[in-house]
């Protein structure tokens, strides 16, 4: 989708589609305002009569409305002016994106942005709006078609979207451009069929990323690699498989070649089927989604890149796919990690782990400024934090509360959990330095306990994901997330540098 700015007076946009926002108890809008004036008060007859709605996430189509350029208005209810928070800002303009997705029309014109966020967001400055609006709206309008070709009564998704305003806020539109990219990446992976993403599918893409970008550079490790490397935590997983794991390397350097680098690990198992320790049926047919950690971290670095971010940035892929074989691993199984640690493994349907501790051990030879894992990880937490937070364990409260400010700034957001050394007796074996499992209880703390152990020398945090990556049932599919919170963080990161 192309976004862009207009600065004329929005009745004066010619577009198929004019999309204005509306709160209770709030004042029209500059664009509302002039949209009243320009047709002779329609505006504000329309909400007198209840026509507009301002319930929030209410729309409502006003087609032939005389005096405008634009085809028709798309009235967005926004709920009350008091209670808009920047996640209710989000969820109406995604609202007005499904709406946009569901009509027949190409392109829009947003003027979303001049609602005024409330309460503990209301420092939001409208360059922040904008780029929330832009992405929700570019969210609603993502449409899968690898396997399934558009059909005539399928949606049609905008192809180009304009925003009320001038240069003030390019710098806005050009991170939700950026930022856009970085999410349908991510999206497009996470949905993506396992026999299409498998390891060397997640290779090749990072291969086209490299080629895109002069800054880029990608080293693929194979097999043989990893085994020369002592990554038999990693390779132990991979066993049962006849997809040949990588570990997938890209490097983007933005910054002066001694400023230590942010790496960012995914896990990207491509299918997850629990290996000898099955998953059962139901649990099953969604662990095409257990990539999504890769294709979070893979979105955020190409959104990075796409901006010309002034930071060095390191993302490691482990990308590997979790199957029962003749060859598998199997529970009882010691695994020698690379960082030289034992790990008896219980079960071995808790491969994310595995895979993760080795590329945390290899990340060291970046000598990293902070890392960062990210992995759907834990069925555990999506039972403590449901779909909506990212559940964020780290040994250092400074990284802790930059990522939770991050996530909270693009509601992409994170909860922070705690990683007490009281948990990590859970995982204590009699024969090696490790269990793979802590037990029944805690099981999102246990598994961040465990990965902890691999990065004590590190300031280092771990996502998990499970709940938030993807959707299940109606409007199923992958969100693209952490892609917001990553980026966000970089951006973050990239200014405090520079200031
Ligand atoms: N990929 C799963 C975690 C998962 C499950 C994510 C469901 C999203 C939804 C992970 O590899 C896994 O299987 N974890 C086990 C760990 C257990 C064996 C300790 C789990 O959560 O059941
Ligand atoms: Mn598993
Ligand atoms: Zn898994």
């Amino acid at each position: 989708m192309k976004f862009q700015l207009n600065d004329q007076p929005a009745p004066r946009v010619e577009s198929d589609c004019l999309v204005l926002g509306f709160a209770e108890g709030m004042e029209l809008t500059n664009s509302a305002r002039a949209v009243d004036e320009a047709t002779g008060g329609a505006i504000a007859r329309l909400l007198e009569s209840g026509d507009i709605r301002t319930g929030i996430g209410k729309t409502q189509f006003l087609p032939g409305l005389p005096g405008l350029a634009a085809s028709r208005v798309l009235a967005v209810g926004f709920g009350k002016a008091d209670k808009l928070d920047l996640p209710r800002f989000d969820r109406a303009c995604l609202a007005a994106g499904k709406a946009l997705r569901d009509h027949p029309l190409l392109n829009c014109h947003v003027c979303l942005h001049e609602l005024e966020t409330a309460g503990v967001d209301a420092g939001v400055d409208a360059a922040q709006r904008l780029r929330q609006a832009a992405l929700a709206v570019h969210r609603a309008n993502y449409l899968y078609t690898v396997t399934k070709p558009l059909k005539d009564d399928s949606p049609v998704p905008l192809a180009a979207a304009s925003f009320q305003g001038g240069d003030t806020l390019q710098g806005a539109l050009d991170q939700a451009a950026a930022l856009a990219a970085g999410f349908e990446k991510a999206k497009l992976l996470g949905d993506l069929p396992p026999n299409i993403c498998n390891p060397a599918y997640l290779a090749q893409e990072a291969a086209a990323i490299a080629d895109r970008f002069d800054r880029v550079t990608l080293d693929v490790l194979e097999e043989e690699d990893m085994s020369e490397l002592g990554m038999d935590a990693l390779l132990g997983v991979s066993r049962g498989s006849a997809n040949r794991a990588r570990l997938i390397v890209l490097k983007y350097a933005g910054a002066e070649g001694d400023q230590r680098p942010v790496v960012l690990i995914g896990k990207g198992i491509t299918f997850d089927s629990g290996g000898l320790s099955l998953k059962s049926g139901e649990n099953m047919m969604q662990m095409k989604y257990d990539m999504c950690g890769a294709a979070g971290v893979i979105g955020a670095f190409l959104a990075c890149a796409q901006l010309g971010l002034p930071l060095n940035l390191i993302c490691v892929v482990a990308a590997v796919e979790n199957m029962p074989d003749g060859d598998a691993y199997r529970p009882g199984d010691v695994l020698t990690s690379m960082s030289g640690k034992t790990i008896e493994v219980l079960n071995t349907d808790a491969e994310g782990r595995l895979v993760l501790c080795d590329a945390l051990t290899y990340s060291e030879r970046f000598d990293p400024d902070v890392v960062i894992d990210v992995a759907t990880l834990t069925g555990a937490c999506v039972i403590a934090l449901g779909h909506h937070a990212s559940g964020l364990m780290s040994n250092d409260d400074r990284l802790a509360e930059e990522l939770t400010a991050a996530g909270n700034a693009i509601v992409d957001r994170a909860w922070r959990l705690p990683i007490w050394d009281e948990y990590q007796s859970q995982l204590d074996s009699p024969f090696a330095d490790m269990k793979n499992v802590g037990g029944m209880s805690a099981g999102v703390l246990t598994a961040g306990c465990f990965l902890s152990r691999f990065a004590e020398k590190q300031r280092w945090a771990h996502l998990d994901i499970a709940g938030s990556a993807w959707k299940w049932g109606s409007d199923e599919g992958a969100t693209g997330r952490p892609v917001g919170l990553l980026a966000q963080f970089l951006i973050d990161r990239a200014l405090a540098d520079q200031g």
